[in-house]
């Protein structure tokens, strides 16, 4: 039971795999792109309980695989993640006909995916995501990078994969908390695009957080050919791609505002940034409350956080929030940029919102 997706860009274009197991048949998949040594880049934890599974594999497919294991964690996706990465990676004597493996979550592919875009003048990747949130989002579309101290994911290239192997069975080992921050995203494109999956999500998305092995390969396959529709569109976000931020302004101001700390996940903000987005839509009238409160009803239900007072520690107040707003990268001129929603499944992008409204909704 696997799915296919093919993200259409020309001669860029590949292929994403969705289906429990494919991190086995990596070999399989991975033969024909790879020639040379094959650096398998991944943290520690995946490392610990996915990655003797994944070389053994590639060893029988007669391939010289070559595993790097970084630092788990955000701190990792920075100047000093990526000098030992590529120090690492030059370590191995791939060469620009060669092929580079990201296995782990979105810090790791967005760290491997800069060093094969940068590292001699770029060499092609291999996607094998091991999060649910890299699985639905990160290791499809093409953006890596790094963070700086002036912010995250500032630094980086658009550097497509070749081929994305989305193993659903590795999301078994995966923390609760980290799989609901996964499904944030999963809700966002019902939520965006989708009225129909929105539904499907509503009536079957708990079972796929439990582990149903058909629906979560369908909640990972829908989001990834939902992600690859637009992004084929608009591989560079010069239009619709925006729309992919939905719940975005809110959930980076709030990450912002914690600092980027356990206290708040990247989807985690992402929920409740989309709680926030419906809240105002509503507000200024161009959605109904009913949708407002059947988004949160579902985003509640599964267990994710709707209100800026269900994570722990101080809140942080509506200007504090403003404040992070008016510095988020996607400032145009001097305006926040906004998805909004004229109803579940019927976003769109606008800077045209007054300041009132959303203080209105964050200090609610
Ligand atoms: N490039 C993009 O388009 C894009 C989109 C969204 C987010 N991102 C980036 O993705 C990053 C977040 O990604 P993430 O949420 O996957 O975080 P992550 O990579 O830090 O993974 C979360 C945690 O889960 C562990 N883990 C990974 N796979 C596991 C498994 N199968 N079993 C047990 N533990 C496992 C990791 O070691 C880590 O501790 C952020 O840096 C964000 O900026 C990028």
């Amino acid at each position: 039971m696997s799915e296919r997706i093919t993200v259409d860009l020309g001669e860029r274009s590949y292929d994403i795999l969705v289906g429990a197991g494919l991190a086995v048949q990596a070999g399989k998949w991975l033969a024909p792109l790879a020639r040379g040594p094959l650096p398998v880049v991944t943290d520690a934890n995946v490392a610990r309980l996915h990655l003797a599974a994944l070389l053994d594999a590639l060893k029988q497919a007669g391939i010289d695989a070559r595993p790097i294991v970084m630092e788990p964690g955000e701190a990792t996706k920075s100047f000093r993640g990526l000098e030992k990465l590529c120090t690492e990676l030059l370590a191995t004597g791939v060469d620009r006909g060669g092929l580079i493996v990201a296995f782990g979550g979105g810090v790791i592919g967005d760290l491997a995916g800069f060093a094969a875009g940068v590292l001699k003048r770029g060499i092609d990747f291999a996607q094998i995501p091991t999060t649910l949130l890299a699985q639905v989002d990160s290791s499809v579309g093409g953006k890596t990078g790094i963070n700086t101290v002036e912010g995250k994911n500032l630094v980086g290239v658009f550097h497509q994969p070749r081929i994305v192997l989305a193993d659903t069975g590795v999301l078994s080992t995966l923390p609760r908390r980290q799989l609901l921050a996964g499904y944030a995203e999963v809700v966002k494109y019902g939520a965006l695009g989708d009225a129909a999956f929105f539904e499907w999500l509503e009536a079957n998305g708990s079972n796929a957080l439990a582990g149903d092995a058909a629906a979560i390969v369908y909640a990972v396959a829908h989001s990834c050919r939902m992600k690859a529709g637009v992004v084929a569109r608009d591989e560079r976000e010069a239009g619709v791609r925006a729309l992919l931020n939905l719940g975005h302004t809110f959930g980076h101001a709030l990450e912002a505002a914690t600092g980027y700390s356990d206290r708040l996940l990247h989807g985690e903000g992402v929920a409740l940034g989309t709680a926030l987005a419906f809240r105002l839509s509503a507000k200024l009238g161009l959605c109904s409350g009913q949708d407002a409160e059947r988004l949160i009803r579902h985003l509640k239900a599964v267990g994710l956080p709707t209100e800026i007072a269900d994570f722990p520690g101080v809140r942080p107040s509506a200007d504090v929030l403003l404040e992070h707003m008016a510095h988020d990268k996607k400032v145009k001129d001097g305006k926040p940029t906004f998805v909004l929603v004229r109803g579940i499944g019927q976003a769109f992008v606008t800077s045209d919102v007054p300041i009132k409204a959303v203080r209105e909704v964050l200090a609610g």
